[in-house]
């Protein structure tokens, strides 16, 4: 596995993949990587003949500067993870190779919509940052796919956009989020909580199974089921931060024409922030009681 840190070795290496007639799939990373890291790395091992992944925490997503600088960064240790997986090469450039004269002076790549609703509209200028880098690093990596996890829902969705609108010749896979055997989103922030919080913190999945399970079972009084969703979470000792139950597809309202929802929750524990999601198919209910009432009609 090569390390590179500068543009130019990446670049020379990379056309020499492309000489060599290699596919190359791409996994961008922050570092602190954990199984759900490697998940995208097994995709993408699985899809193309070379894999890239990049460690850069980009300070151009984080909208404080405190997270910015608790982020944990592990590089030894993610280094070593990503070798067992038999990664080709990984770049792990600083700010200064990708933002030579700082942040403010840097072009950006903005995707209008779903990058300032829901959890743009509380972090001004994230998704922003996400865009733009993950712009310079498909430019320098030239990938022909990438993986992302499916965690990180709206950030799928406005990369998924970006890719479509500029006609990038990018395949972008998203990958199940995998969780902890207690249900818990695996997350680089996951390291950040006291044993107390790591006790709690699968409350958030757990209320996000009886969003669902409720929803399935025929309540759309969205407005309502979040608020005894806060309860939850607040009885369990979590801040609940926000709780979306969007269309799957839009990330809009749900209107009569949706045929996926998703719920998208976060909630604070301690300095810690939890994200997690679940689509859920709107019809399934519709097909439980055709099923029951089918069913009804063979006992009768
Ligand atoms: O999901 C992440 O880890 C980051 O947002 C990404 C895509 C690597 C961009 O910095």
């Amino acid at each position: 596995m090569q390390t590179i840190a500068d543009i130019s070795t990446l670049r020379e290496q990379i056309a020499q993949y492309k000489r060599d007639g290699r596919t190359i799939a791409f996994v961008p990373t922050m570092g602190n990587l954990h199984e759900g890291h490697m998940s995208l790395v097994r995709k993408a091992r699985e899809v193309a003949d070379i894999v890239v992944a990049s460690i850069f925490v980009n300070p151009m997503q984080f909208d404080r500067a405190d997270d910015l600088n608790s982020y944990p960064r592990t590089l030894d240790d993610d280094l070593n993870k990503l070798n067992q997986e038999s990664v080709d090469l990984v770049f792990t450039p600083t700010p200064e190779v990708i933002y030579p004269e700082g942040l403010d002076k840097h072009t950006y790549v903005d995707v209008p919509g779903l990058s300032t609703m829901l959890e743009g509209a509380s972090r001004p200028g994230h998704f922003r940052g996400v865009t733009t880098v993950v712009t310079k690093l498909f430019n320098l990596v030239q990938p022909d796919i990438a993986c992302f996890g499916e965690k990180d829902y709206q950030q799928l969705a406005v990369i998924r956009k970006m890719v479509s609108d500029m006609a990038m010749n990018i395949i972008i896979i998203g990958v199940p989020t995998v969780r902890e055997m207690d249900g818990l989103a695996m997350s680089s922030r996951n390291n950040r909580l006291t044993l107390d919080q790591r006790q709690r913190a699968p409350v958030l999945a757990r209320t996000m199974r009886w969003i669902s399970s409720t929803i399935r079972s025929g309540r759309r009084d969205y407005a309502s089921i979040i608020e005894d969703a806060n309860d939850q979470l607040r009885a369990a000792g979590l801040h609940p931060d926000e709780i979306f139950i969007r269309d799957a597809h839009t990330l809009s309202t749900i209107t009569e024409q949706s045929i996926q929802a998703v719920i998208l929750m976060s909630a604070h524990l301690g300095q810690v922030r939890l994200i997690d999601n679940q689509v859920i198919d709107l019809n399934a209910e519709t097909k439980d009681k055709d099923t029951q009432s089918e069913a009804s009609h063979q006992d009768a």
